[in-house]
Parts: C-alpha cells; structure tokens; sequence
C-alpha cells in the first residue's frame, strides 16, 4: 500500500494532505504491474477508483509520483503499441468528447481531428503521410488522429485567435488524460508531412494539421524495450527549481 498526498495550493504554499490511497498488484505469471488507486478526498468520501492496467518504469522520476494524480504519474509517450490491440468506437468518441470539452479563449474551440482506427480506410490515408521515423512505430496504435488547428480567418492572414495554438495543444492534453483514463496511451507527434495531409483530407489554408496522435494499448514485453530506443526517451525532465522563474526583484537579484 502506497500512500500519495494530494497537493493543494494554499496562499502560496504547497500542503500535501495524505488523500490518495494506492496499491500496486505484480502479477509474476505476466510480468506486469498492474496498480488500482483509489483517489479519495480528505473527508473519506471516494471520488475515483482507477485501476491502472500498466505501470511503466520510467513514469516519473524516482520519488516525484507522490506529487502527481496517478493518470499524470502514469502518462508517458510509447513509441512500442500493441499491435493486436483496438481502439473500439466508443473509445474514440470518449476521446473526442474530452477534446470537445477543453477551454478556450473566448470557447473559440480552434480544433477539428482527423480519426482513423486502425483497419479503416482513413488510417490507411493518414499513414501514407508518416515519415520515416514515425512510420517505423505509428501505425500499430490502435487509432491515429490528425490534429488541426483553425489559424487564420478563411482568405485573410488575421490569426483566427491569439491561443489557437495554446488551445490545440490543452484540447490533445485533455484526450491524452482521458486516453489514460480508458488504459490507452498517446504519443503526440509531428513527424508527418502537412502538406500532404492538408491535400489528403481536403484541409484548406486557414486550417493547418499541426501534431498527430497515436494511441493504443501497450504490450508489458515491448513496453520494457523502450529505454533502448533514444536517449530523450529516458524521460528526463527540468528541475523544479529551473522551471520557476526567479522572482527576486532586479536590485536583489544584482
Ligand atoms: C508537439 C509535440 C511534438 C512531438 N513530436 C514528436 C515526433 O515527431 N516524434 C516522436 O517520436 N515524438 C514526438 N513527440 C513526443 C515527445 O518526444 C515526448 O512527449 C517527450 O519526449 C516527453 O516524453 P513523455 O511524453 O513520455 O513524457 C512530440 C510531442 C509533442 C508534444
């Protein structure tokens, strides 16, 4: 049994509150981890039960988990997809769903996705445009989805918002957390060619195909061979104190 702490943002401190329960399963037969949290409030009411079908080695740093919610601290970017494994209908409007619902400024919504499951006509036309480096791994994920951005206003040059960008980016953040909360993981990507794609699907020039997603089930075997494949796979990250800009005042800092 672990215990995670929940932190919560108080007057510009940081308060753990010991609110998370989880325990961690090894199944010796498989090989695989399988960890089940049950994410209560400090009341003891319980608001979540997860059951995290893989829990990935290399999730975080050594010791940072305790400081995450477990669908953060189990998030990662496989490039090793179960190629036996769907992605079933209802998952990719679950998926949808949780895009559709994500902020943006003035709710401008500047998002529309390109979804092909694996076996439909549609993953076939968005596998055609991969790269080199990214066909060598993409198309065994369950689903690719291609997505766009509405950038400028239709026959102009004006930027369609100011955050178009921002809230492409927070509405795949939304599905990646929803992907995980369904055992399925994402790897966002730009390894394709745009120009190709936006001639593909009949994506006209105020709408721009910036990332793609692949997602899919990941096997425990191939999920152990990832440390191999590049160094920045290694997942390591920023300090906490490198990411806080200092706020010294400029005399002070002198
Ligand atoms: C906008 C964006 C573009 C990316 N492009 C690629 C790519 O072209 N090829 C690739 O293998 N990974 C790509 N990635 C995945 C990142 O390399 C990965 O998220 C990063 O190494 C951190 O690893 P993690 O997601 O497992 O924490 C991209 C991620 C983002 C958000």
């Amino acid at each position: 049994m672990l215990a995670l702490g929940a932190v919560v943002v108080a007057s510009s401190t940081l308060r753990l509150e010991s609110g998370f329960k989880s325990t961690r399963e090894q199944d010796l037969a498989s090989k695989t981890d399988s960890v089940s949290r049950s994410v209560s409030a400090t009341d003891g009411s319980s608001w979540a039960q997860l059951t995290i079908g893989v829990w990935h080695d290399q999730a975080v740093d050594e010791g940072t988990d305790d400081l995450l919610h477990p669908l953060l601290a189990s998030r990662w970017s496989p490039t090793t997809f179960d190629p036996s494994a769907r992605v079933s209908p209802a998952e990719v409007e679950s998926l949808l769903e949780a895009a559709r619902w994500a902020p943006s400024a003035g709710n401008s919504q500047p998002w529309a996705f390109i979804v092909g499951r694996r076996g439909e006509p549609e993953h076939g036309r968005l596998v055609r445009h991969l790269t080199k480096s990214s066909a060598v791994w993409a198309p065994t994920a369950g689903v690719l989805i291609g997505n766009l951005l509405h950038r400028f206003v239709q026959d102009t040059d004006w930027d369609y918002s100011e955050f178009s960008n921002y809230d492409l980016g927070q509405a795949v953040a939304h599905m990646s957390f929803q992907a995980q909360s369904l055992g399925l993981y994402v790897r966002q990507f730009r390894a394709f060619d745009r120009d190709a794609l936006a001639a593909e699907f009949d994506v006209p020039p105020h709408w721009e195909g910036t990332t793609m997603s692949a997602i899919g089930r990941v096997s425990p075997q191939a999920r152990r061979s990832t440390s191999a494949v590049e160094p920045w796979q290694a997942r390591q990250r920023r300090s906490p104190t490198d990411i806080r800009w200092p706020q010294a005042s400029t005399a002070e800092r002198r």
